[in-house]
């Protein structure tokens, strides 16, 4: 799972890595442990029965071990049958090598660790009660949503079935503990180590029911962000695959997958990300393609590891990679200071009877003591913060355990100053003294006031929650970057939505919250971006049944949008210059779910279509049938930019010509015909649309349901171009019957 935002995990790794003592080499060898086993299915071989398989995984896991040997037994973890032919099994390095110089084996790699990356939502998604998209999708009727993540709470309220159908038919899954119902209709464990699929997390009970939950009226945390909380896709069910206990192992999540396509889900939501980086490693990446291939839609976290470039979690075409932003929400404070400047902010915790009055503003940090500066636990004990208002930089603990540290000393307030990596992204944390978490920006202009007087002060305004803030959605500065690393010619994120102080459900009370019922937690990350997203894709199958993953993927990209409730471009929360955002935070935009249900015309792709991309890729045949389960040969390549993707990432260098062709589908009027709208690029670059008749339309009452074009884009060979990316659009458009159409197809170039 992408975690809750915080920089606590920093320190703990840092000491685990500073404290632990290397074993020897003999101490090594001899260790048992998880090994994912991908083996190739022998040539004619059939499996009818998975007994059949089971006996002969377990006979090639025994012809592992040396029989002469003293070395422990290695012994099955998991065996998969969809997402990969293999296993994955505990044993010794040299077991484990053994296995390797098998013939049936393509490979046997380590397992890795993934980590989890943390409502008023639907309404500002444009969803209304009894009208538009959400009506005439069914509210997600019969979809199944499957979630990999910490487990969930049954009996919480967002899960009740008042108003649910029964599940489909087809529907094979399981509970393997008490509580499921027409709306939760399965939960497993997959996570060795744990044996039951409850959630003690919190994480994926918020995933869920972000998704999928039913409506819960008068949900609010300390009395804030009070509403009917509600999933994107309130009829939709919801099945749990637990693969996480803190943390996640690829493993578990490949067993997790393995038994949702046994199953039958419709929608896979995983919020996690991490392993292998390349697609042919990483077991993520391997288990979401075999769902692909079923039809199975699947919705990815971007990774929290923005603002840096290339910081992406699951970059695979197949998956939908989704990127965080802000809500027009906001759980308000100001800080006031005695120089009379105001500076907005957010906490969770809004005390109601908080003096107003000025107090001193204390800086912990002010002699340069780091501990003391981050508010960490004793670095305040030697200062007097009594009945103050103190500063804490934000890192190396989470904000409301520095609160704690803060009111432990005596403080009255805390003022929580953004560190520059989180720059303008403010969280509504769960606090328990009066406080503000402020953007970096406004930290240092606190500073200069701190440093500007000998007796500063200041104070703390509550302000409870604020709709309609204009300025959103923005990105938020946590949300991961591209460009692609693993496949530099496919543009990510795809897409942004909602990730920032987002309520949903919650496994237990925080801070005994009695207000709410059932217990509901705010919290932020691109893990709550994902589910909005599963949510989506549920809606838009209910409606579209036919939907291939890769249609309802370019329905919810070239629809998405680019500009703000205010009608302004969409800024980036990294610094405080709030400057647009650019195509490597933002995709094609933020997600529009009424637009998405009508596109005119979506790029899609059938499941081999990606497999002359992964040879365009420079992968081995062998490292394909790692992702494909079956033998495959590269006669046919093509650039990454040529497979049929609603968007466009693409290297030049000076001089260079490049024609790409996609075909899209009219899933709108029969007789529409599509000219060439807007033509955006970058200085230096050209861009030239044509169409199979050489002209820049697409006719389809003359040329039937799936029409060819070309693109071609080129670069100057004089033109100075700017930096080293750059980026552009254009747009498909038709007037129709009930609506304008507008496709829009974004564009990234690196300048080589
Ligand atoms: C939440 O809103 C409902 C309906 O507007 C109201 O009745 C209830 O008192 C509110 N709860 C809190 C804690 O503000
Ligand atoms: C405040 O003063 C300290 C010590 O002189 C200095 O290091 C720091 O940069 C100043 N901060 C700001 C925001 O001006
Ligand atoms: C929550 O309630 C329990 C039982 O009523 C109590 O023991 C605990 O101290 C409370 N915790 C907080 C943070 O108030
Ligand atoms: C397409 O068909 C609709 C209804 O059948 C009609 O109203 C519309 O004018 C036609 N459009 C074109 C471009 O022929
Ligand atoms: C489209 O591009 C392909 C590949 O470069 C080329 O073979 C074909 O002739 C082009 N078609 C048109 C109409 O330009």
């Amino acid at each position: 799972m992408m975690p809750l935002i915080n920089s606590y995990m920093l320190v703990v790794l840092l000491l685990i890595t500073i404290f632990q003592i290397p074993p020897t080499n003999a101490q090594k060898n001899n260790e048992l442990k998880t090994y994912i086993v991908h083996l190739t299915t022998p040539q004619g071989q059939h499996f009818s029965h998975p007994q059949h398989l089971q006996q002969w995984y377990n006979s090639l896991l025994s012809q592992s071990t040396n029989p002469i040997s003293n070395d422990q037994k290695p012994t099955m973890v998991h065996m998969y049958r969809h997402v990969i032919t293999g296993f994955a099994a505990k044993m010794t390095r040299q077991q484990a090598n053994a296995m390797e110089n098998m013939e049936e084996v393509l490979s046997v790699k380590l397992d890795s660790d993934y980590h989890l990356h943390t409502t008023r939502s639907p309404h500002f998604l444009g969803l209304h009660q009894d009208s538009g998209f959400w009506k005439t999708s069914n509210y997600g009727k019969g979809v199944i949503i499957g979630v990999i993540d910490t487990g969930i709470t049954p009996n919480h309220p967002s899960f009740h079935d008042q108003g649910m159908p029964h599940p489909p038919a087809k529907w094979k899954g399981k509970c393997e503990v008490a509580g499921c119902n027409k709306k939760l209709i399965g939960m497993r464990n997959f996570y060795t180590g744990v044996t039951s699929p409850i959630d003690e997390d919190g994480h994926g009970t918020h995933t869920s029911s972000t998704a999928a939950g039913s409506p819960v009226h008068n949900a609010n945390v300390f009395g804030n962000a009070n509403g009917t909380a509600s999933g994107i896709a309130p009829l939709a069910h919801v099945a749990m695959y637990r693969v996480c206990d803190g943390m996640c192992s690829g493993s578990a999540i490949a067993a997790g997958i393995d038994a949702a396509i046994e199953d039958g889900v419709d929608v896979l939501s995983i919020s996690i990300g991490g392993g292998y980086r390349q697609l042919y490693e990483n077991i993520l990446d391997i288990a979401t393609f075999a769902a692909m291939e079923k039809g199975i839609f699947v919705s990815c976290s971007a990774g929290n590891s923005g603002p840096s470039e290339a910081t992406l979690a699951n970059e695979a075409p197949w998956i939908l990679t989704v990127g965080a932003s802000t809500i027009d929400r906001r759980i308000r404070t100001t800080v006031f200071l005695g120089n009379k400047k105001l500076y907005d902010g957010e906490s969770l915790y809004q005390p109601k009877n908080f003096n107003h009055k000025f107090r001193p503003l204390v800086y912990p940090g002010k002699n340069g003591d780091e501990h003391a500066a981050y508010c960490l636990e004793g670095s305040l004990d030697h200062i007097d913060v009594k009945g103050k208002v103190v500063l804490c930089d934000q890192g190396y603990s989470e904000g409301a355990h520095k609160s704690k540290v803060v009111k432990k000393a005596g403080g009255a307030a805390m003022i929580l100053a953004n560190n520059i990596v989180f720059g303008e992204t403010t969280l509504a944390e769960a606090h328990v003294i009066p406080a503000s978490a402020v953007g970096y920006g406004e930290g240092v202009q606190i500073k200069k006031y701190f440093n500007s007087t000998s007796s500063p002060i200041a104070t703390i305004l509550f302000r409870g929650t604020v709709l309609g803030v204009n300025t959103a959605p923005e990105v938020a500065s946590f949300s991961s970057r591209g460009p692609n690393y693993a496949s530099p010619g496919i543009l990510k994120p795809d897409i942004i939505g909602p990730g920032v102080n987002i309520i949903a459900a919650w496994s237990e009370s925080i801070d005994n919250n009695t207000k709410s019922k059932g217990y509901f937690n705010v919290i932020a990350g691109t893990s709550m971006s994902c589910p909005h997203l599963a949510g989506v894709a549920a809606l838009l199958k209910s409606d579209h049944p036919d939907w291939s993953p890769a249609a309802i993927k370019s329905a919810i990209m070239t629809t998405a949008s680019q500009l703000n409730l205010n009608k302004r471009a969409i800024v980036d929360q990294k610094d405080e210059r709030l400057l647009p955002a650019d195509v490597f935070a933002i995709g094609a935009g933020h997600v529009n779910p009424s637009r998405s249900n009508d596109p005119g015309l979506v790029f899609d792709l059938e499941p081999s279509d990606y497999i002359p991309y992964m040879c365009g890729l420079g992968y081995t045949t062998k490292q394909i049938e790692m992702i494909t389960k079956k033998k495959v040969s590269c006669s046919h390549s093509i650039p990454e930019a040529q497979l049929n993707y609603p968007s466009f990432a693409v290297s030049l260098k000076r001089g260079d010509k490049k024609t790409y062709s996609r075909i899209v589908t009219n899933v709108g009027m029969g007789n529409a015909s599509y000219t060439v709208g807007e033509v955006h690029v970058p200085h230096g670059v050209k861009v030239v649309v044509v169409g199979l008749d050489g002209r820049q339309e697409l006719n389809f009452a003359v040329g039937g349901r799936r029409l060819r074009y070309n693109i071609t884009f080129s670069r100057d060979t004089a033109a100075i171009v700017k930096g080293h990316y750059g980026q552009g659009h254009m747009t498909w458009v038709a007037g129709g019957y009930t609506s304008d159409y507008s496709v829009r197809i974004p564009f990234s170039f690196k300048f080589e």
